[in-house]
């Protein structure tokens, strides 16, 4: 396994609609090691292939009770609205109000190309959602409300050491 870059928003490639995956074989899973241990280094609970360069239909979420991997990941439902704090890999230290679904059920691939579906809510619904966007290059920061303040985020910061 190894520690991929991650690309900062500004770069193209994060604007780019990925390409379906057809081919489940060792290239995918060594992607699929990589973007988790780059994920986990990172300290982040979710990460999109074009993050590492690749426009390919993979994400992977672990927002702590266990990894989870979409290939070609696509949401069947949704219901509800939660309007909360979202930040990104690809844009650290800066994070902004994004209103999303507060349920959503998606269908994926797994590494092996079997399908499986799943529900997820708050902040599960809310990661689906973003890393789903990620593929068709859309970034949190186009459906953002408003970017919170520095004052705003020092606040946060205070409120995490306590
Ligand atoms: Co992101």
């Amino acid at each position: 396994m190894a520690i991929r870059n991650i690309v900062n928003f500004g770069d193209t490639i994060l604007d780019k609609k990925c390409r379906t995956v057809e081919k489940f074989d060792r290239k995918l899973h060594m992607i699929l090691d990589d973007m988790a241990e780059t994920m986990d280094n990172a300290n982040g609970v979710g990460l999109a292939a074009p993050q590492i360069g690749l426009l390919k239909r993979i994400a992977i979420i672990d927002i702590g009770d266990g990894l989870v991997e979409f290939i070609n990941p696509e949401i069947l439902e949704t219901s509800g609205t939660q309007d909360g704090m979202e930040g990104c890999l690809s844009n650290p230290g800066k994070y902004g109000m994004v209103e999303r679904p507060n349920y959503v059920k998606v269908k994926a691939q797994d590494r092996h190309g079997k399908w499986f579906e799943l529900e997820g809510e708050e902040l599960m619904a809310r990661a689906i959602c973003h890393e789903t966007d990620h593929l068709y290059g859309v970034l949190f920061t186009s459906k953002a409300s408003r970017m919170l303040t520095p004052e705003e985020l020092e606040e946060m910061q205070n409120e995490d050491e306590e």
